[in-house]
């Protein structure tokens, strides 16, 4: 038998580089983050660009102090507008009153109540707000980043021209990996280059898949420049349709950050909107004044059973799997072989809603437990179906294990 010694060369340096080249992703600082969606705090929803030291140390306290950080909330993340400009060297530069102790001593606070911080820089030459971009700086503001101690950064989309989303991302996750530190990567370009069909391979964690959530139920308003937009919850709930399959451990769809508690909405919105954000595994990251809560946003904010659903470990995202008009049902697949299922009326009366077996991929015959998720209440053993009826506006969210 004749041995072609080139091909056998060949093969055995392309086993050589492939398994190097996996090996250092496995080793990339980045690989194991937000294995479950990232839970946290973000300045934007509430305070737009009002941040500052004492917002930010003052949340990480309530976080602490509001049972948010036991039930899970880690991410403390400083949005726009706390960057003024670069210095001579091309530093980029925090805002010195309303940062004055600088951004290492606020990372430093976060950390000493056992959060973690997070950060906001945009992919072109300046932020939404027209504040210093990371264009051409991505692996000094990365280096920089790093020596603050940031843990997690939003990356945003304005004034990028004619960049490739797909390269700025992946040259910021590069950039980040450079540094050496453990860095969340949260990609903000609103779904308009399809970030879920290329957010995993770039090393993004969560990628944004829709426009700006506000805090409303319904509509969709363009920005005074004419660019789009500022969407009801209901809109970005929509726009998740047909995702599922993208999202998992380490890489989730983002629906945009939670507006429970805002003002904007009721109390009942507020709660459906929490539980369909869990059974879309979506990042939970609070948007209201966290300092200045009533009990009921803080009863939705915590609740353990709900955010067990979000967080469940198999990292399956939930899909829409029944229709009716303004009557729907919303399945989420869990590690232990339950499901979690949330009815949900969006219409303007009381309606009963049906979650069927098959809907939920279980045979008609089968007898399951179901428990509410809200009342914290066991509801006894169904076959085959599950009923309830269900306010305006509003949720029951339960599990079923057969
Ligand atoms: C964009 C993002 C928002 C927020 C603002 C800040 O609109 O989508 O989430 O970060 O920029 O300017």
């Amino acid at each position: 038998m004749k041995i072609n010694l080139h091909v056998v060369a060949a093969t055995f340096s392309i086993f050589l580089s492939a398994s190097f080249l996996a090996s250092q992703e496995a080793h990339a600082p980045s690989s194991g983050l937000a294995l479950t969606p990232p839970m946290g705090w973000n300045s934007w929803n509430k305070f737009a660009c009002n941040v500052s030291e004492d917002l930010i140390k003052g949340t990480a306290d309530a976080m602490v102090k509001s049972a948010m950080k036991d039930a899970g909330y880690e991410y403390i993340v400083i949005d726009d507008c706390w960057q003024v400009s670069r210095d001579a060297n091309s530093n980029i530069v925090a805002d010195p009153e309303r940062f004055p102790h600088g951004m290492k001593a606020v990372g430093d606070y976060i950390h000493s109540v056992g959060l973690k911080f997070g950060i906001y820089s945009d992919a072109g030459s300046k932020t939404c707000q027209g504040r210093p971009g990371g264009l051409g700086h991505e692996y000094q503001d990365a280096i920089q980043y790093a020596a603050w101690g940031v843990d997690y950064l939003k990356y945003d989309w304005c004034n990028t021209t004619t960049q490739d989303a797909k390269a700025s991302y992946a040259n910021i996750r590069a950039a980040l990996d450079a540094s050496g530190r453990s860095i969340v990567l949260s990609i903000c370009e609103w779904g308009t280059a399809k970030p879920w069909l290329w957010g995993k391979e770039v090393g993004g964690n969560l990628w944004r898949s829709t426009a700006d959530i506000s805090d409303k139920w319904e509509g969709s308003t363009k920005w005074p420049d004419g660019s789009c937009c500022s969407d009801g919850m209901l809109v970005n709930l929509d726009l998740q349709v047909g995702l599922a399959s993208y999202a998992g451990p380490g890489h989730w769809n983002d629906p945009d950050m939670l507006e429970v508690g805002n003002g904007g909405m009721t109390d009942t919105e507020y709660r459906s909107h929490f539980s369909l954000w869990s059974i879309l595994a979506a990042p939970l990251i609070a948007g209201n004044d966290l300092r200045n809560m009533r009990p009921e946003i803080q009863n939705i904010l915590t609740n353990k059973e709900v955010i067990a659903v979000d967080q469940d470990s198999l990292g399956r995202e939930g899909e829409r799997v029944g229709k009716d008009g303004n009557l729907e049902v919303w399945a989420k697949q869990l590690k232990d072989g339950s499901r979690a299922v949330v009815l949900f009326n969006r219409g303007g009366t009381e309606e009963k809603i049906t979650a069927a077996w098959d809907a939920l991929g279980y045979p008609d015959h089968l007898a399951a437990s179901v428990r509410d998720l809200w009342q914290h209440k066991d509801l006894g053993k169904f076959t085959g179906k599950f009923s309830s009826s269900v306010a305006s506006h509003g949720v029951v969210m339960v599990s079923v294990k057969p």
